[in-house]
């Protein structure tokens, strides 16, 4: 098992002092990383001790400790999944052979742009949710924003320790821009759409958990399955801290549901306005929030057919999520179909390559999981007798990104006419009087245990502690 330094200016499990060049650069990037969280991180809170699970270590029994810290001393720490002897390329050209720790020649600006990209979206998401501890719903949900923005913290250090680990001057120069672009900036925006959008509100906080999180978590699995040995590692460690922002989504818009139904069960009504008035949000503006929340998501995974990802695939670079589950770690000479526009308002199938269909295969795969929650959503809505489903919206709905990208469709992925989408957005996407009712029921609750009216308590606190904790020291 690798050591662990905890004592270290920067906590790690990577023998930071064993190169002094390297340990002294991140040294030097630190302040840095400070004052961007002292300017872009959680607004106002820095002084409040919040209790906060640290990673301390890689082990599955017990990685993590739990304590109160002010944010800004949180140790964040630079962890790698400890090495697999022996692990050898499981995809591509290059299956078979040992993994690499360097990495090689031809592949750095690959490498490069890839690690920029996952790192880019790490410190953009705290700058999305910097205004939102003011008004949180309680004291437990205040805590799980602050956990996730120094969480996403520790994944820019992860991305930026291989940068400067494995790319010199150039990746010395990559991690200051990491703090450079900032999320909406007009004239440096970050790189993806998703963490430009801004986030005012907790419906959208949720969503962003549950959905964009999530597309971390396949970016993060397909980069588990990478050649380049360090990468592979440090994704798998990310991956275990990543589990409790998808659960803070998971269970935040469930919570959102069960409290909207509670409220429908006692007035009997389904009507939106009654609803809204009695200071819930309505099933149907949930459903809206989701197809804004998960399209924007799937842009994130790229273009259907893409030359780029067929070449990270084909040199090993980067897998698909689970690649040991797929039969043929190849793909050389295989073919998949694609849905394309006809150019006629219809539908038309396209065959591409498996290697260039990398970024769909991930993404179905992604859409596969983000279904696990409306099942369970769904059900508790039967269960409460009320007749609604929410269903995900077909991934050619309101395409920024890719084949679909400036055509429009139904929620069902029937291709419209831009005019004939014009007039029934307003059904299927948040409306700005949507979203100013949403903001309007944002208002800060800082009793312990007591929740806004617009969600339902959790099933239970964090580590083992009741939901009535001090989980933030205000
Ligand atoms: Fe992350
Ligand atoms: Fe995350």
């Amino acid at each position: 098992m690798s050591t662990i330094d905890l004592q270290a200016l920067i906590p790690n499990n990577v023998n930071l002092a064993d190169n002094r060049q390297l340990q002294r650069a991140l040294e030097h990037w630190q302040p840095a990383f400070l004052n961007w969280w002292g300017e872009m991180g959680p607004s106002d809170f820095n002084a409040k001790e919040v209790y906060l699970r640290t990673a301390v270590g890689v082990d599955a029994s017990g990685w993590a400790s739990y304590g109160y810290t002010p944010m800004p001393d949180y140790r964040w720490g630079i962890f790698m999944a400890d090495k697999e002897e022996g692990r050898k390329i499981g995809f591509g050209e290059n299956m078979g052979q040992d993994v690499w720790q360097e990495v090689p020649g031809e592949f750095r600006s690959a490498f490069r742009r890839l690690i920029v990209t996952q790192g880019d979206t790490e410190p953009a998401s705290v700058e999305q949710q910097r205004l939102l501890g003011h008004t949180a719903p309680s004291l437990y949900d205040l805590r799980n924003l602050f956990q996730i923005n120094v969480e996403e913290g520790r994944h820019l250090w992860a991305m930026v320790y291989l940068l400067h680990a494995h790319f010199g001057r150039d990746g010395r120069e990559e991690a200051e821009e990491l703090l450079e672009r900032h999320s909406g900036d007009v004239n440096k925006p970050r790189i993806l759409g998703t963490f430009n959008e801004p986030m005012d509100n907790w419906l959208s906080f949720f969503m962003f958990t549950y959905f964009t999180d999530r597309d971390g978590k396949f970016q993060l699995k397909s980069f588990a399955e990478s050649a380049f040995d360090p990468l592979a590692r440090t994704c798998r460690f990310m991956l275990t801290e990543e589990a409790h922002h998808m659960f803070v989504g998971e269970t935040g818009i469930g919570r959102v549901i069960r409290r909207t139904l509670e409220v429908m069960k006692e007035l009997d009504t389904d009507d939106v306005a009654a609803l809204r008035r009695a200071g819930v949000v309505d099933l149907p503006t949930i459903q809206k929030f989701m197809n804004f929340w998960f399209t924007s998501s799937l842009d994130l995974f790229g273009s259907e057919a893409s030359s780029n990802a067929a070449n990270y695939f084909a040199n090993s670079i980067k897998g698909r999520p689970d690649e040991a589950k797929f039969a043929d770690h190849l793909e050389r000479d295989t073919r998949m179909t694609i849905t394309v526009s006809d150019g006629k308002g219809g539908l038309m199938d396209e065959s591409i390559t498996v290697r260039n269909g990398m970024n769909e295969i991930t993404r179905l795969e992604y859409v596969k999981d983000c279904n696990v929650g409306l099942t369970r959503w769904n059900m508790g809505i039967k269960r409460a007798g009320v007749d609604f489903e929410f269903k995900l919206p077909s991934t050619r709905f309101r395409r920024a990104v890719g084949v679909w990208a400036g055509l429009h469709t139904d929620p069902e992925g029937n291709p419209l006419s831009a005019d004939a989408f014009e007039a029934q957005k307003d059904q299927w996407l948040p409306t700005p009087a949507d979203i100013s009712f949403v903001k309007s029921l944002m208002q800060r609750v800082t009793e312990p245990g007591k929740m806004a009216g617009w969600i339902a308590p959790p099933d239970r606190g964090i580590n083992a502690h009741p939901i009535d904790y001090q989980y933030v020291q205000l």
